[in-house]
């Protein structure tokens, strides 16, 4: 596993690792009526496995619309986009609905959790459609529950949670497939202060783990949580700004969380592994602490 490498082989390891995401001059246009409305007009941009990139810019800049190319829920006008290496315009929409359910976990402003499911039933929906057993099913929705927090509410209904609680299931859903990217869309927008503060640490712990973390917000405080902010304006790349390396721990890490996070992220990402499902928490406190030990 992982443990066996020596630092510096790994660190190295890193380093020539591929980047996962490879934008170039992704274009976007929209008909409306008679009339074609470019939305992305020249989006290029790489993501190293293991970054923690925020996405800025005015509303209608593109960042939702980047958003979805990248996770494969839209797909450009022109342009290319490699996602762990494979040109995405080659595959079929069945392959892209593959590659989206293994690779990619998404939170979104909203939460879009199941009204009428419960908690664990909301979080175990994305292994049915993997078509993941019974009892294993519920064993993973649990494990990513806890460590988000919420396994104390598991037969609630999403009506009976804060939102800052929605907002954490919404991001156990999203791990519990142990996707290596997770994209979220403004997902502190709807919460107050103290709750979006949970759920950045959250954040910040996956990408300790070693996933690739892409999130757009408008709040500078926000980003401040990212090693690296790109800028978007009127559908292109205007600045992007890189404030920590990709294998360094991310800035706002809670300080229990960096004090046991003895191991390199290089460590865990020169393999390309990640962990087994969802975080490797085994607290229910967002906040406590993370090991990043191999297991
Ligand atoms: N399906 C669509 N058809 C036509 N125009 C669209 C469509 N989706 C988005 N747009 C337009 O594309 C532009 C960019 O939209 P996008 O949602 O990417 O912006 P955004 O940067 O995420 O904004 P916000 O911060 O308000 O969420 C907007 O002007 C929007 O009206
Ligand atoms: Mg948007």
């Amino acid at each position: 596993m992982t443990s066996t490498l020596t630092e510096p082989k790994a660190a190295k390891a890193a380093k020539s690792s591929k980047p996962v995401i490879v934008l170039r001059n992704i274009r976007k246009t929209y008909m409306m009526g008679h009339v074609a409305v470019e939305v992305l007009r020249g989006i290029s941009m790489t993501i190293d496995p293991g970054d923690f990139a925020a996405i800025m810019g005015a509303s209608g800049s593109g960042k939702s619309t980047t958003m979805h190319i990248i996770g494969c829920l839209d797909v450009p006008s022109r342009g290319y986009y490699w996602l762990d290496g494979i040109d995405v315009r080659s595959l079929t929409d069945e392959d892209l609905s593959k590659i989206r359910n293994r690779k990619i976990g998404f939170v979104f402003q909203s939460f879009n959790l199941i009204p009428r499911l419960s908690v664990l039933a909301n979080v175990e929906l994305p292994l049915t459609y993997q078509g993941v057993k019974k009892q294993e099913r519920r064993e993973r929705a649990v494990a990513a529950l806890s460590a988000t927090g919420m396994s104390h509410r598991l037969i609630h209904m999403p009506t009976e949670l804060s939102g800052g609680e929605q907002q954490r299931v919404a991001v156990a859903r999203a791990v519990v497939t142990n996707p290596s990217i997770l994209l979220a869309d403004e997902p502190t927008g709807n919460l107050p202060s103290h709750q979006s503060a949970e759920v950045m640490n959250i954040f910040s712990q996956l990408n300790a783990e070693g996933r690739t973390v892409i999130l757009v917000t408008h709040e500078e405080d926000i980003a401040e949580h990212a090693k690296r902010i790109i800028r978007i304006q009127d559908g292109m790349v205007v600045r992007d700004t890189r404030s920590l390396p990709v294998d360094a721990l991310p800035p706002r890490l809670d300080a229990s969380s960096k004090k046991t996070a003895s191991r390199p992220i290089s460590a865990r990402l020169a393999d390309g592994s990640s962990p087994p499902h969802g975080l490797l928490l085994n607290t229910d406190t967002p906040s406590e602490s993370i090991s990043r030990d191999s297991k």
